[in-house]
């Protein structure tokens, strides 16, 4: 028996919300397990590449591959061990682009390990298990609910996750340059402490952020994209990011610009035909500075994975 799922990409922090908000991408990759009929053949993992710019050779695909950790987790709650098995990842999701590529194959892997086994881990543990292996559950929760998520890991290691209606007219443009960036590298240049004044800036931020979702108020949400807790560390790591802060500020129906996960793809959040009257010169801040990049407007994606 296999069974394959489909996970979409997400986009995290959106901003204030470092570690807790996320947003599901109508981009998907494709994780198919089976329990391989012949005992003793092992692992086997396999990397279809949908696209042509993704690095999957830096997916391993031995027992370091995150899929196989976090099912072998699932195994071990259901009190079995993994021995022959055979994981495939169709990649549709550029990898290390700040766009929940590894959250997706994570949370892909484990609701078909899950269905293989009979469903005996609910959406719970499942979550709990998909955000310690990535750390962090603010993409793993957009991943496999879809929408606007609001996560938080508890002190027990549960995660506790609020969907949050996105509106379907705030459009999401995500600039996804050619080049990687590691998140590992990303976090390491974050500083152990920070300002009290520093962290009550984003709790602000943060909660206004939920009020204007929940108002739906497009005049709230622009004073709510800023971020004291990451980007200002990680700006320099993610080219064009502020030269692209002082092109789109104050400017008609662009609520806001913030770096996508840990980078380096820039998310855009606009209505209207706000980015459309800005792609040009959004182009050209790229072009100076000699960056590829690849440019999509989506809308929220708002199924989460789905068992084909
Ligand atoms: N919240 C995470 C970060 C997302 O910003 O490092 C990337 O996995």
């Amino acid at each position: 028996m296999k069974v394959s799922v489909k996970v979409p990409a997400t986009t995290a922090n959106l901003g204030p919300g470092f570690d807790c908000l996320g947003l599901a991408l109508p981009i998907y990759n494709e994780i198919t397990v089976e329990e391989t009929v012949m005992p003793g053949s092992g692992i086997e993992i396999n990397v279809i590449e949908d696209s042509e710019t993704f690095d999957i050779l830096s997916i391993p695909k031995n027992e370091d591959n995150i899929v196989y950790k976090a099912i072998e987790l699932l195994y071990n709650f259901v009190g079995q061990s993994v021995s022959d098995i055979k994981i495939t990842i169709k990649t549709n999701i550029p990898v290390a682009r700040g766009l929940g590529s590894s959250a997706s194959v994570i949370v892909g892997g484990l609701l078909a390990a899950n269905k293989l086994l009979g469903n005996p881990a609910d959406d719970n543990v499942l979550l709990s298990i998909a955000s310690e292996v990535e750390g962090h559950p603010d993409n793993v929760a957009p991943a496999m609910f879809g929408g606007f998520c609001l996560s938080s890991m508890e002190d027990d290691g549960s995660v506790s996750v609020s969907k949050i209606e996105w509106p379907e007219d705030w459009k999401l443009t995500v600039l996804i340059p050619d080049y990687e960036l590691d998140t590992r590298i990303a976090r390491s240049v974050l500083p152990e402490t920070v300002s009290i004044s520093d962290a009550s800036y984003n709790v602000r931020k943060c909660a206004m952020l939920i009020n204007s979702l929940y108002r739906q108020d497009s005049e709230m949400m622009k004073k709510c994209l800023k971020d004291k807790l990451h980007q200002p560390y990680r700006k320099d790591l993610v080219k064009g990011f502020n030269e692209l802060c002082n092109l789109l500020e104050n400017k008609d129906d662009i609520l806001g610009c913030v770096i996508s996960g840990a980078g380096p793809t820039i998310l855009v959040i606009s209505k209207n035909d706000g980015f459309e009257k800005v792609e040009n010169e959004v182009k050209d801040v790229f072009e100076n500075i000699n960056i590829k990049c690849d440019i999509r407007t989506f809308t929220v994606e708002n199924e989460g994975s789905l068992v084909i």
